[in-house]
């Protein structure tokens, strides 16, 4: 795809990666990803926001050629993940003299992944700004929107917002702006949750700031731009309040079916008492969709056999992913069967020992449930559905 104008003298620049299915060999991407770059024109001076990942290196630079550059002044680099800086390399020597408008943090970083030299470098702090002419660039440090030297990059005159990963969603499309706004939201929730929740405290922080500025696009480096902020400001106001839903994500897995039958009943018992349920069977689901329920759940409940005297490792995986995620979930529990005995519980219980949320009584029963076990499951549903009714952060009606 070719450059895009989005006002006179602004141009999209990036690339669409349609086929990538993973990130970081860990994040599926079911809708694969762009990374959105843009070329500033001022009447000075001219200015690269961010690059792309390598592997389409050839887009950026042909887009830049496209529109008849011969030299650029600033390359602003917002985030040092390589799927927004590893260009730079490429554009450093397609147009020598460019200089690396970024913090000290950043420079740090991209000096030991790209090995660059110093001289290259032209260093910002906080709320500097940089003039290219008839256009101004403000900076903004905002640690952890992605990593701890992520910054952001407001263009003044116009009103923009460059945030990076910040408000991204990974979702290749031929849409410049975000006009599928179901499937935007949804890419941009799992985005929020895969990359994003471990950091809500400081992005709480972040939002209250930006309010300070007045914002007439968000323009991310992943995904479409927002030229309606307020629906991406809104939605990420209510995933880093403290609020969850009266809802339920159970994450499991089962391997001759005991387990899968306390799930089983557990769903029913909570539907029953108007609990919802987010349920995912951990042998076939995509971890993208259990993070995304992860973001409202009030209670997370974790089911696995015991295997080798320990959690099942499939259910492990979940469980280390859930406690790195840090969702904001008020409550949690571990159910399932085991066939001699274990550490099931001790090993879960100690991965959680930090967390904020409120371990339930579990339920452990031996081989198949019996009644006995049917029973302590009621008493799990009633202990979640009283729990919830009776939390002031948990919403009610939705
Ligand atoms: Fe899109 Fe944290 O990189």
């Amino acid at each position: 795809m070719t450059y895009r104008e989005i006002v006179p003298g602004l141009c999209w620049v990036g690339a669409n990666d349609w086929d990538r299915r993973l990130f970081d060999e860990l994040i599926p991407l079911p809708q694969g990803t762009s990374y959105n770059a843009y070329l500033i024109r001022g009447k000075e001076k001219t200015a690269l926001i961010d690059t792309v990942d390598p592997r389409k290196e050839g887009v950026l630079l042909e887009n830049l050629r496209s529109l008849g550059l011969s030299s650029i002044d600033y390359l602003v680099v917002n985030h040092a993940e390589q799927d927004h800086s590893g260009a730079i390399p490429c554009i450093l020597e397609a147009f020598p003299g460019i200089k690396i408008v970024t913090n000290a943090k950043c420079q740090e970083f991209l000096q030991s992944h790209l090995l660059l030299a110093d001289d290259v470098f032209y260093p910002v702090q906080d709320r500097d700004t940089l003039s290219l002419g008839d256009r101004t660039l403000e900076f903004l440090i905002t640690p952890w929107v992605h990593w701890p030297e992520t910054m952001l990059t407001y263009l003044q005159e116009d009103k923009i917002l460059f945030t990076c990963d910040f408000f991204g969603s990974h979702l290749a499309s031929s849409d410049l702006y975000a006009r599928d706004l179901p499937r935007i939201y949804e890419a941009s929730k799992r985005y929020y949750a895969e990359i994003m929740m471990p950091f809500r405290v400081n992005i709480n922080t972040h939002l209250e700031r930006l309010k300070d500025y007045e914002i007439r696009m968000i323009a991310t480096s992943h995904g479409p731009i927002w030229d309606d902020p307020e629906f991406i400001l809104d939605a990420y106001a209510d995933w880093v309040s403290d609020r969850v839903k009266n809802e339920v994500m159970i994450a499991y897995v089962s391997m001759h079916g005991s387990t899968r039958a306390m799930v089983d009943y557990l769903v029913d018992a909570l539907v029953k008492r108007g609990v919802t349920v987010k349920l995912y069977n951990l042998a076939v689901t995509d971890l993208g969709e259990m993070a995304i329920s992860l973001v409202d759940a009030g209670t997370i409940v974790i089911g696995t056999p015991t295997v080798l005297f320990n959690p099942h490792p499939t259910a492990l995986y979940a469980a280390h992913l859930v406690r790195i995620l840090r969702p904001k979930a008020r409550y949690a529990a571990v159910i399932g069967s085991y066939g001699w005995g274990g550490k099931t519980l001790r090993v879960l219980s100690d991965m959680f020992s930090g967390s904020t949320m409120k371990f339930l009584d579990p339920v452990l029963v031996k081989g198949y449930p019996t009644e006995e076990g049917f029973r302590a499951l009621d008493r799990l549903a009633d202990s979640i559905a009283e729990r919830h009714r009776d939390d002031p952060l948990v919403i009610k009606d939705q």
